[in-house]
């Protein structure tokens, strides 16, 4: 049976008893709005851990003025389905006011791996993340918690902070989900029109060109970027932001050749929408 809790006490209560039974835990953090992409998420923890909580929270700190925190779609019935079919234990599901006291004045910042990518254009974004996801790791003290790599850079950043602060849990990255046609899976999917939607599969071929680019040998990130941003001009609603390639160490472009572990990521709207896509390529695997 999955149980809603909408407070930090009977959260914390729930996971002194099992933590009682000897049980563990799995954390999965979301914005609800769930989609086969937070599923598979929920889906390893529940393989990989006793107890599962879901959090569906839309996390005022992480969105900037003129951002979409209004309008951020939301279904709690719909989610707190997807959580009792998928076998969660519990759904978080908080008011702001359980989460942040009016006088709150405790920040983190993120220095060097939230400065380049969506750190660019959404310059408080990450803080607001690691803050409400530090609370949360605080508030269930998770075993292991579940994040997916289309959000690549807050994967990073999460990994960072966590070895950062000490947090005595392990971060799991998983898979990006898509669509059969290839654009991943987003809750901001639904704010296409049908014509931008069928523009929007234009994120996955880029990356998909850079991907075989780079697995054929490639190097140089000029010329994966160059050839992925060729594939963009070719789509008249993509208005792109930016194509890039970093070290995942420290989320820095790659100056000369790729000789490590990168992140190559694209931000492209369409119409309004702004999305996002990325790969991880190791030149030494
Ligand atoms: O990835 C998200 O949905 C959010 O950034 C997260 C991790 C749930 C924090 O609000």
């Amino acid at each position: 049976m999955t149980v809603v809790a909408h407070t930090i006490a009977e959260v914390r209560q729930a996971v002194s008893q099992w933590r009682r039974e000897g049980k563990t835990i799995g954390l999965v953090p979301t914005m609800g709005y769930l989609h086969e992409g937070h599923q598979s998420l929920i889906d390893q923890a529940v393989h990989d851990c006793d107890c599962v909580v879901v959090s569906v929270f839309v996390n005022p700190t992480q969105f900037g003025p003129g951002e979409d925190l209004e309008s951020y779609p939301r279904d709690f019935n719909h989610d707190f389905a997807l959580c009792e079919a998928a076998g969660a234990a519990l759904v978080f599901h908080p008011e702001p006011e359980e989460l942040y006291y009016p006088n709150r004045s405790t920040t983190i910042h993120m220095a060097e791996l939230s400065e380049e990518l969506c750190g660019k254009s959404r310059p408080i974004h990450f803080d607001g993340v690691c803050l409400v996801v530090a609370k949360l790791f605080n508030i269930v003290t998770p075993d292991k918690a579940y994040f997916g790599q289309k959000d690549a850079q807050q994967l990073l950043i999460i990994k960072r902070m966590v070895r950062d602060l000490n947090f005595p849990l392990e971060v799991v990255g998983c898979p990006i989900i898509r669509e059969a046609d290839g654009l991943a899976k987003s809750s901001r999917n639904t704010y296409l029109s049908e014509a931008e939607r069928q523009a929007a599969v234009v994120l996955s071929r880029a990356i998909a060109c850079g991907r075989e680019l780079a697995a054929s040998g490639e190097r140089d990130p000029h010329a994966i970027t160059q050839a992925m941003r060729e594939v963009l001009a070719g789509e008249p609603l993509a208005d792109v932001e930016y194509v890039e390639i970093v070290s995942q160490a420290c989320v820095k472009p790659v100056e000369g050749l790729i000789d490590e572990p990168i992140l190559c990521a694209i931000a492209v709207r369409i119409g309004t929408t702004r999305l996002i896509d990325n790969f991880f390529f190791d030149p030494n695997a």
